[in-house]
């Protein structure tokens, strides 16, 4: 049992491996140092370089991934199982719970304290803000969110920062603008948390029904970091150095009157991308419906498609540290 959901789980490993990590359960980016992303951010160097070089490897061979989805998902289920089985290890997929015995009634803890006798670690998306972290203190193997409802996406955020890294070679310094559903999207909500962590300025673009949390707004600004709000993304698109795009997440509204009152409120469009910097990043977690024009793929900043194979390499890293193998 875990108490917080961040203490040291049951592996059967050596407990000399990295402290932040190993064994750990990963259910918010506010767990993570400076240090830590820096270690994360090196070890996903490695799996690229490992990927390209000769694709897989053994490391986590004879190691099991239960990948428990109760939302839909493309990216990050199919990148954990493609992490896992690039690493030599297996996966239990159950990614339509309806054909679990959760449709018969079965709760999460029981649900998790099953998973947990047949895996090494158990990967988990579900609807309610802190599932994760309810799921964390009923396993005794690392628990890795993949997304709490509004709350958290934090391997999302990771691999965000991996990428405006990697687009960018900086992260100190830079103009980040947030665009969309702020209020709704956890991807959001993670990458601003762990911004923090760095000499960044942040604007908050989206309209005033889908505006930033005001509790989260005030924990970047509680750090020191200017942030601004507009509704327009003309006022931030000649001088930002990250654009991050956001879908309107329609299941999160209540009443689809207002979904359909913001739903193309924002699409990026090539003539809008005349007006960016030369060098900057277009970013998107996507799944994309509409926010960003087809047209503007062929954009050499356009980064959502080099952000999702970042996906890859960083929840490889984080499986191979929680397991205490990187
Ligand atoms: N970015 C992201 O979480 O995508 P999926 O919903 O497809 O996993």
């Amino acid at each position: 049992m875990t108490g917080n959901g961040n203490a040291r789980k049951v592996v059967g490993l050596s407990p000399t491996r990295n402290q932040s990590f190993f064994g750990r359960d990963i259910v918010s980016v506010r767990q993570f140092s400076r240090d830590d992303l820096i270690y994360i951010t090196q070890i996903a160097d490695e799996m690229r370089a490992l990927v390209h070089r000769v694709g897989a490897t053994d490391l986590l061979k004879g190691h099991i991934l239960a990948n428990l989805f109760y939302e839909p998902s493309t990216r990050t289920s199919s990148s954990f199982i493609a992490a896992m089985q690039r690493l030599g290890g297996s996966v239990i997929p159950i990614h339509g719970v309806q054909y679990s015995s959760v449709s018969k009634g079965e709760s999460l803890p029981d649900t998790i304290r099953t998973l947990e006798c047949y895996a090494d670690v158990i990967v988990l998306r579900h609807p309610e803000v802190g599932a994760s972290e309810v799921a964390a203190r009923y396993a005794t193997k690392p628990i890795i969110s993949a997304g709490d409802g509004v709350g958290e996406h934090p391997t999302q955020a990771l691999l965000d920062l991996y990428t405006i890294y990697s687009e960018l070679g900086a992260l100190d310094g830079l103009h980040v603008a947030m665009v969309g559903d702020l209020k709704n999207g956890r991807t959001v909500h993670s990458l601003a948390r762990l911004l923090r962590s760095y000499d960044i300025r942040m604007t908050f673009v989206a309209p005033e029904i889908l505006r930033l949390p005001d509790a989260l707004r005030q924990e970047v600004a509680d750090a020191g970091r200017p942030v601004a709000e507009t509704e327009r993304v003309e006022d931030v698109i000649a001088d930002a150095d990250v654009i991050y795009v956001t879908r309107v997440q329609k299941e999160r509204f209540e009443d689809l009157r207002e979904y359909e009152a913001v739903k193309t409120y924002y699409e990026i469009t090539p003539e809008l991308m005349a007006r960016a910097k030369s060098k900057m990043a277009l970013m998107h977690p996507l799944p994309r419906v509409g926010e960003i024009h087809y047209d503007v793929d062929d954009d050499p900043r356009a980064a959502y498609f080099r952000q999702v194979e970042n996906g890859l390499y960083i929840r490889m890293a984080l499986l191979a540290a929680v397991l205490g193998k990187a």
